[in-house]
């Protein structure tokens, strides 16, 4: 294949690093004509970790993986990035408290933007994918001041396949034959799956579900998801968020197909979202770029929804300007 991207990954030794790194390689992100050089970035206590991750991406002899370099430097990890991966985060441990959490984040977050504006491709995208992944990208975007807003993006994609997911097993279809599903607001409990414009096998979703399902059983469980994966699995969704990172940046990059998706992107206002927030809209993509689908109809009880998470972030939004984080 004639032309080469650079992708870089930071917190490439962590689990969903290493759910995300083969695919990427085996060309599952970009396509098959597209040739891979892949930067991982991660903090020197893990950069040997990291190492092992890079013998093994050469035991597959992936055919499009051009080269793989691992460094604790974000200047090198980002040199002319194409699309970059922010993986790597502070979680939160027992007894943190919000601020900190997000003091933590911001001393991520920040020096990654800023070195994205001054290593990247002009063409870069990127998507955040550590928690709190919507917050953490106005953060970056912040630092960024040559890179365009609207090339940082939050990952709310594993919140919308898990929506096609449970849609699919309440109606016994395919999630292939599922449009029009939305999640909207924050990467957290507070986001609100809509199925208000849903179909299915072009079957409006209202009439086929009854709305107790939908308040009761559908949005808490698709909100509260991650939650039940660590309870059964042990440790938090890895290879799912790694999936749905996959499906954002081929997406975003190579365009959706006639139905929409959820992602999360500066607002310019639409929906009654603050502009500059980073909230979850439906979205399309064409040529190279997100676009918010327009002119959908907010009942009441969507819009109480829409509301409460967007509040969420207007506070998350405030806590980090305090704290000084947005520059
Ligand atoms: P993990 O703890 O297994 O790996 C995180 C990795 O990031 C570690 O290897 C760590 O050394 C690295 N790291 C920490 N600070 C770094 C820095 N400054 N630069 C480079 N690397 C750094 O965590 P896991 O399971 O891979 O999850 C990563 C993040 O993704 C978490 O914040 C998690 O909450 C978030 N997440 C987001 C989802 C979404 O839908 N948006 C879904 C699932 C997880």
């Amino acid at each position: 294949p004639p032309h080469a991207m650079t992708v870089t990954v930071t917190g490439a030794a962590g689990q969903i690093g290493y759910a995300l790194l083969f695919r990427i390689a085996s060309g599952a992100m970009l396509g098959p004509d597209t040739r891979i050089r892949l930067k991982l970035l991660e903090i020197p206590a893990a950069v040997r970790a990291a190492e092992g991750t890079a013998l093994e991406l050469a035991d597959c002899a992936f055919p499009l993986l051009d080269s793989v370099d691992v460094t604790d430097s974000a200047a090198a990890a980002f040199d002319g990035a194409h699309v970059a991966l922010l993986v790597g985060a502070r979680p939160r441990t027992a007894g943190m408290e919000r601020a900190d959490l997000l003091a933590a984040n911001g001393g991520i977050f920040g020096p990654q933007g800023r070195a994205i504006n001054d290593h990247a491709a002009d063409s870069v995208r990127i998507l955040v994918v550590g928690n709190p992944a919507n917050t953490n990208a106005l953060i970056a975007a912040a630092h960024a001041p040559d890179v365009p807003s609207d090339r940082f993006t939050a990952m709310t994609r594993l919140d919308h396949n898990r929506a096609l997911a449970q849609l699919a097993i309440k109606l016994g279809c395919r999630t292939e034959e599922i449009e029009g599903v939305t999640v909207w607001g924050n990467h957290s409990a507070s986001q609100y799956p809509d199925l208000t414009h849903a179909t299915a096998g072009g079957q409006p979703v209202p009439s086929l579900v009854d709305e107790e399902w939908i308040e009761g059983d559908f949005i808490p469980r698709v909100a509260k998801r991650g939650a039940e994966v660590i309870e059964v699995r042990g440790s938090s969704s890895a290879a799912s968020a790694a999936s749905a990172a996959i499906d954002h940046v081929r997406d975003w990059v190579l365009g959706t197909p006639d139905r929409w998706t959820s992602a999360g992107v500066v607002s310019d206002g639409s929906y009654g979202v603050p502009e500059g927030l980073v909230s979850s809209f439906p979205v399309r993509s064409s040529g190279g770029a997100w676009e918010i689908v327009q002119g959908l109809e907010v009942p009441p009880f969507s819009r109480e929804r829409i509301d409460t998470s967007v509040a969420e972030l207007e506070a998350e939004r405030d806590a980090v300007r305090e704290l000084g984080l947005l520059g």
